[in-house]
């Protein structure tokens, strides 16, 4: 794919920090797709030499056994702690590059180029790594910040709508947490516009504004113990529907699980009378222009419940959830009852 600008802001940090050798940990895809941006960036220079682990950027990848090829390949080229990781592909390869530097040597500096939505306004952001582990997604891990992440929305134009829209519900999340006005502007583009009209409006800007929300709970709770947990919104209910879908082997992409928990926490919310009525009618007819809600017979929704009863936000046996108590206001740590949640799911 032919690039029109340059890319001055990774271009710049790679000449002026000067590191001599760097291993490009990338999506093979991007290779193929943006193959000039590559050339630009990542050739050989008198300063730096640069090394390539491209990976499938598959969930079965995501795992130790390729995470220990990395260190073999940053051992083999005497990588130490003056040297640079670069991940560059969606959360994937953030997740999995991020953890390698996080435990190769105690920890070398790294840096995301993420090509994904969901990893521009998510997964590059926020220090949180890791891989899957047997049946546990993400089940090794740690917390280790990335040095810079350099946005580069040219990369969203190869996405396929699919993607976009995994990305765009975090990102719908993220204003509805935190950002009434972003909200707004997002209800108005799709609600009044086509799906591809709507994905231009998604300007580096917009992508900017909803990564500092993250990196500002990120910020005042690094360890994920309090407000951070905020940005869970949607998620109780969605990754639960990952589950129910997951066991009954039908596809269920992240970010429409995460819609369809945006949906019904909003209506939670209401229920509990935290929200009023008239926002969740906007934010769920916002979801729905965009995605499928799933509905449920009787047997899902007790399978539902039951993985929401395993949800790791649980304290004590009791479950809690992050709703928000109006639009661009997220709470957190709200007790709610399996009574509560069966009745979402009955009227
Ligand atoms: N660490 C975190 O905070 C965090 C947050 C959210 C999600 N995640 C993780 O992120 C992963 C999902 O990441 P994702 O959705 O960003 O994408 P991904 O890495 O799973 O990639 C999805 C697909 O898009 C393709 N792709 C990537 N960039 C492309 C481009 N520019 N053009 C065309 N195709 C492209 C990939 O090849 C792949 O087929 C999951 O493993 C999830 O656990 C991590």
């Amino acid at each position: 794919m032919k690039h029109p600008s340059p890319y001055n802001t990774l271009q710049s940090y790679l000449e002026n920090s000067n590191f001599r050798k760097v291993m490009v940990v990338c999506d093979e895809r991007i290779l193929q797709l943006h193959e000039e941006f590559v050339r630009i960036h990542f050739a050989d220079n008198q300063h730096t030499q640069f090394f390539f682990f491209p990976i499938p950027a598959t969930e079965s990848h995501k795992e130790m056994s390729m995470v220990m090829q990395l260190l073999d390949q940053l051992l083999i080229h005497h990588f130490d702690k003056n040297h640079l990781i670069i991940n560059l592909g969606g959360g994937i390869i953030s997740d999995l590059g991020g953890f390698a530097a996080a435990v190769y040597k105690r920890g070398i500096p790294f840096v995301n180029v993420p090509t994904t939505l969901l990893g521009m306004v998510d997964a590059a952001h926020g220090g949180k790594n890791g891989v899957n582990f047997h049946h546990l997604k993400n089940g090794l891990g740690s917390i280790y910040f990335p040095q810079q992440v350099f946005i580069e929305p040219l990369f969203l134009y190869t996405l396929s709508d699919q993607e976009w829209l995994n990305g765009f519900a975090e990102l719908l999340k993220t204003a509805l947490i935190g950002d009434t006005e972003l909200w707004y502007k997002l209800e108005l583009w799709v609600l009044g516009e086509s799906l591809s009209q709507l994905r231009s409006r998604i300007s580096a800007q917009v992508i900017k504004q909803v990564a500092s929300i993250k990196n500002g709970l990120v910020q005042q709770d690094p360890q994920d113990r309090g407000v951070r947990q905020q940005l869970n919104f949607g998620h109780t209910i969605g990754h639960a529907l990952e589950s129910l879908h997951l066991e009954k082997e039908i596809e269920l992409p992240h970010g429409f699980a995460v819609a369809a928990g945006i949906y019904y926490e909003t209506e939670l919310a209401t229920r509990k009378g935290i929200l009023e009525t008239n926002q969740k009618k906007r934010i769920q007819r916002v979801v729905q222009k965009l995605y499928d809600i799933p509905q449920l017979d009787l047997s899902e929704q007790s399978r539902l419940i039951h993985f929401i009863s395993q949800d790791k936000k649980n304290k004590n046996g009791e479950i809690h959830m992050s709703l928000i108590s109006e639009i661009g206001k997220g709470i957190h740590g709200v007790p709610v009852s399996i009574a509560e949640i069966e009745s979402l799911f009955r009227e």
